[in-house]
């Protein structure tokens, strides 16, 4: 046997003994639920760590009234640098390969709140995991701004709820996420 393969035969048997499971956060905002919701269904079906990203003040009911345009999310939507403070930030995302950022797509992007969190937040060398929940919308526009915005970070489009899934729906959405988790560190 050449001793070259019996190299590369080692170098495989040492790389599978020591490639461990990736240690995974779920990150999401949520205004009314429905993203709180899935990223919980999510974290069970992936035993993943859970956090979710709040506002320093909190976001009301009123706060993302569709029926008034003078309600926080429409002004924050109409600033993209505005930059809303977060209540905190997780204490130990150091520990952690794989971070998730969920969100609701508001005005066909992210929540600005999703811009503070990844500036405030150190991601780079993570793979950082987005998905989104929607009335409609698919995540494409949201991700390659995100994209556009952090070029530094290793993102990977995840996929959005749309409003009322079949339960079949809702299943392939958590399974998708959970195929977007790298097999190894
Ligand atoms: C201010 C605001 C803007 C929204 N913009 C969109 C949009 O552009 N496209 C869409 O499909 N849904 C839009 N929605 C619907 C939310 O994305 C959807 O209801 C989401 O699941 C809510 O998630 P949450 O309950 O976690 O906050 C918007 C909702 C709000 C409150």
């Amino acid at each position: 046997m050449k001793k070259s393969f019996i190299l590369a035969m080692m170098a495989i048997i040492v790389a599978s003994c020591t490639a461990k499971e990736p240690k995974v956060l779920i990150t999401y905002f949520s205004a009314s639920g429905t993203t709180k919701s899935l990223s919980q269904d999510l974290a069970k079906a992936t035993g993943a760590d859970l956090f979710e990203i709040e506002g320093a003040q909190p976001y009301t009911a009123d706060d993302v009234n569709l029926g008034n345009r003078e309600a926080r999310a429409f002004k924050e939507m109409a600033d993209k640098a505005m930059r809303p403070e977060l209540k905190e930030s997780p204490k130990n995302l150091k520990d952690y390969d794989v971070v998730y950022i969920g969100f609701p797509i508001w005005g066909n992007y992210a929540p600005n709140i999703i811009y503070t969190f990844i500036e405030k937040n150190d991601l780079k060398g993570k793979t950082v995991i987005i998905f989104s929940t929607s009335g409609s919308s698919d995540l494409t526009n949201s991700f390659n701004y995100i994209k556009q915005q952090y070029p530094d970070l290793n993102l990977v489009e995840g996929t959005t709820l749309k409003r009322n899934p079949t339960p079949e729906a809702r299943q392939a959405v958590i399974d998708k996420l959970k195929q977007a988790i790298p097999a190894e560190k």
